[in-house]
């Protein structure tokens, strides 16, 4: 019995792996997480465009529920856990979870993957990695994220702007996710550090609103599905190279 988290990429369907397809086409059960059950989730699309089969089960998550772990979340992965773990206790085979972007880079997948484990230790859960939104957003802007010896960061705004201002003062390159609503004060530390004119923002990307443009010209608060990345103050071509660096 198996358990895999398979990663769709940020939004659009063509940004996923041959091996994630594959996997999710030879699924015994792919589960999707999804607001509303009525609803079709962003994994779900991507999943639907690329396999050939209609053996999908929505999942209902309080996805976008703010404030960590709330009961409407903790609620939401113990009822998905319980259906997952019922239907390999009777049906065995492979369940595979579609999530956005990569299963190990802040997913539902993780939670749910523990709340089975406690219910079931013996499946086995494994991972098929993903594009995450932020490759995605390097890519739409034409931006690169490392070269040389920079060091590179991931934090989401939800641990507080002062997170940000510590990832911009200790790594080069910083790329910050679930931050829509902080959007106001996200802007105003990059003014501070003068760190905005190179930064860039993306919302919905792969998506049909999808937004890529400069920080500087974004004003008030942003949707949840944004990120921004801040590249690090580069001193031309290659600069960070040092002499045993190669990329
Ligand atoms: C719960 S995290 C999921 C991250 C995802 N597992 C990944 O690997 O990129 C949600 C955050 O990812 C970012 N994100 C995911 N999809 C995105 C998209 N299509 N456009 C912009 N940002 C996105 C946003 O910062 C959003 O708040």
């Amino acid at each position: 019995m198996r358990l895999v988290g398979v990663g769709m990429g940020p939004g659009d369907p063509e940004l996923v792996t041959v091996k994630g397809v594959r996997v999710l086409q030879e699924a015994d059960l792919v589960v999707v997480p999804v607001m509303e059950a009525a609803e079709q989730g962003r994994a779900e699309a991507t999943a639907r465009a690329n396999v050939r089969h209609d053996r999908l089960l929505r999942l209902v998550f309080a996805l976008d529920d703010r404030g960590g772990a709330t009961v409407a979340r903790f609620a939401a992965w113990e009822a998905a856990a319980d259906t997952v773990a019922t239907r390999l206790r009777e049906h065995g085979g492979t369940i595979a979870f579609a999530t956005i972007g990569d299963p190990n880079v802040y997913s539902t997948f993780t939670y749910l993957a523990d709340a089975v484990r406690e219910r079931m230790p013996e499946v086995v859960v494994e991972t098929v990695p993903g594009i995450t939104a932020m490759q995605d957003l390097a890519s739409r802007s034409g931006t690169v994220l490392c070269e040389g010896t920079e060091s590179l960061a991931l934090l989401p705004l939800t641990a507080g702007v002062a997170a940000l201002e510590g990832a911009l003062a200790h790594f080069d390159t910083v790329v910050a996710y679930k931050g829509g609503r902080h959007m106001p004060a996200v802007l105003e530390v990059l003014r501070a550090q003068g760190r905005i004119d190179d930064a860039v923002f993306g919302a919905a990307l792969g998506l049909p609103d999808e937004q890529v443009r400069p920080a500087a010209e974004v004003e008030g608060e942003a949707a949840y599905l944004s990120t921004v990345l801040v590249p690090p103050r580069r001193g031309g071509r290659a600069s960070k190279l040092t002499d045993t660096g190669t990329t």
